[in-house]
């Protein structure tokens, strides 16, 4: 692995709140630090806030929701696509600074995150257009039916792509008229307010507001805050159920995203060499923290030996190292508390009697002591009973299961509380399109994995969460509210 180069800190010493327009303070003075995953390095101090600073935000983007509520379609689309060039212009710094507060492959925010984010704003630009309503008539009277905003939207995101989460949440609330405050992870929030500050400019103070800081003091406020018309969230799915909670204090509607322990379907008649790849991408991005991985990868048995082998030796051969350098494939985890939490379902996984293939433990050397590195980690002769292969590790960790009924496939593939994504490898697409509808899932990517699109809606079945974001659904049905109005032409029936 090459020597770690020392890059230029690319961030201010502290950030503020941004709140009603202005970088502000903490009401209580408290901040914390944010630290570099690859290096343990601190890049900035951030605040810490708590029930005063949500209030604060929820007022301002009270405010200024009386006004940006009217704006014009055609004004909030040209926004939008402004949003999307200063990201696009910008790209490499933004990459640079995804990667030091998280810790991803700098090849990953360049090539995936920030143009997926760049189209995302130029997509929900295109929905402001498309939030036309209805007209229903019934005999001599006539419905018609707007789509309105909400108002106020609070929304709650995580740390393992955060330029991402941002696009996901802010773009269909932007575009559908309301405003909103945005409570970041504490783990990775440096390069939302980064980015909060470079578009800060396009829009009316208050619209966008940023409180950061930690769950229960800052994001558990803005959840239950009586001035939010709708919550967003997406994280653990213990933390999505407490969400419910606060949001039913209002009776507000909530969005959910949570987490999802997906399979990774391999039929004999696969491309045996993409289907190695999209297994080395399911360790590689976001080092494994992708509520989407395939962590299930059921393998027909008979290729079931071959498959392994090739697995085994396209793990050994996964670059880990320095995330800047654009050679790496996989860097660290987010966290200690991650690190902590993957390394003991790997213990797990032995205790349960999985064979581990590869990996394992944490990587030796220098360059790796400070960093919250772990090897890409095979399991094979996993069922699906065990542990490992129904809850959700978040990290470079993958469970090999062999199946050879197809009935039986799929009942197993089904049997978990999550139902986020699948994937099938096969190049029989008529078999693959059956179990695409069999399963249980709200995506399924067939021959290429995390094949996202802005349009096909993104979300899950069961567990994991309700509510669809990435799509024209998002805007009209979650970000809105329907109105029908209803005049009255006709004689009236008495
Ligand atoms: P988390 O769900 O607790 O945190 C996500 C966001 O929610 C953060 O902004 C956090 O500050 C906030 N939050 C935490 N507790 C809250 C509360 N009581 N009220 C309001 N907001 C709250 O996730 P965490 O603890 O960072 O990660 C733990 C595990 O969750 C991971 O190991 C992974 O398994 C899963 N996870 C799943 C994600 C997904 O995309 N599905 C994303 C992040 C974590
Ligand atoms: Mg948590």
């Amino acid at each position: 692995m090459a020597e770690a180069k020392p890059k230029k800190n690319p961030f201010q010493q502290e950030y503020g709140h941004f709140i009603g327009g202005e970088w502000v303070a903490s009401e209580s003075g408290e901040t914390f630090e944010a630290i570099n995953p690859a290096t343990g390095e601190v890049l900035a101090r951030v605040q810490a806030g708590n029930d005063r600073d949500v209030d604060r935000a929820v007022k301002a983007a009270q405010e200024a929701f009386a006004t940006w509520g009217r704006t014009p379609a055609a004004e909030r689309e040209q926004i939008l696509l402004e949003i999307a060039n200063r990201l696009e212009k910008r790209k490499e710094q933004f990459a640079l600074m995804e990667t030091l507060g998280n810790g991803k492959p700098i090849r990953e925010p360049l090539f995936f995150d920030i143009p997926f984010c760049v189209d995302h704003y130029r997509y929900f630009a295109a929905t402001t257009r498309m939030l036309n309503g209805e007209t229903i008539p019934v005999g001599d009277d006539v419905v018609l039916i707007y789509h309105e905003p909400l108002g106020v939207v609070g929304q709650i995101i995580p740390w393992n792509a955060p330029l991402a989460m941002v696009a996901l949440k802010l773009a269909p609330a932007l575009a559908a008229g309301n405003t909103v405050v945005l409570k970041p992870a504490e783990q990775a929030c440096l390069s939302v307010l980064e980015f909060v500050k470079e578009i800060s400019d396009l829009v009316p103070r208050g619209v966008i507001n940023v409180v950061t800081g930690f769950g229960p003091t800052a994001g558990a406020p803005l959840a239950r805050h009586p001035g939010v018309n709708k919550v967003a969230f997406t994280g653990e799915t213990v933390t999505g159920r407490l969400i419910i909670q606060y949001t039913s204090e209002n009776i507000v509607p909530v969005t959910l995203e949570l987490g999802g322990k997906s399979p990774f379907i391999v039929f004999p008649d696969c491309d045996l060499d993409q289907t190695i790849e999209g297994l080395a991408l399911n360790l590689c991005v976001q080092a494994g923290q992708m509520c989407a991985q395939g962590s299930r990868v059921f393998v027909h048995e008979d290729i079931y030996d071959t498959f392994v082998e090739k697995a085994v030796d396209r793990a050994r051969r996964i670059r880990i190292g320095d995330p800047t350098d654009p050679q790496t494939e996989l860097g660290p985890l987010v966290s200690q508390e991650q690190l902590e939490k993957v390394l003991n379902y790997i213990e797990i996984g032995q205790q349960e009697g999985a064979k581990l293939l590869c990996g394992g433990g944490r990587p030796q050397g220098e360059q790796f002591a400070k960093g919250f590195y772990v090897e890409p980690t095979l399991f094979g002769e996993v069922k699906n009973s065990m542990r490992i292969a129904q809850e959700e590790i978040f990290g470079p960790v993958l469970g090999i299961l062999r199946w050879r009924d197809y009935d039986r496939l799929i009942e197993e593939a089904n049997d978990v509380i999550y139902g986020l994504a699948a994937g099938i490898w096969t190049s029989n697409l008529k078999l693959a399109h059956e179990t695409a509808r069999r399963l249980q899932a709200g995506m399924v990517w067939i021959n290429r994995y995390y094949n996202f699109k802005s349009g096909a809606p993104i979300g899950g079945y069961k567990k994991s969460g309700f509510g669809r974001e990435a799509a024209l659904e998002t805007v009209k049905y979650h970000y809105s509210q329907t109105k029908s109005v209803v005049l009255a032409f006709g004689e009236p029936h008495h």
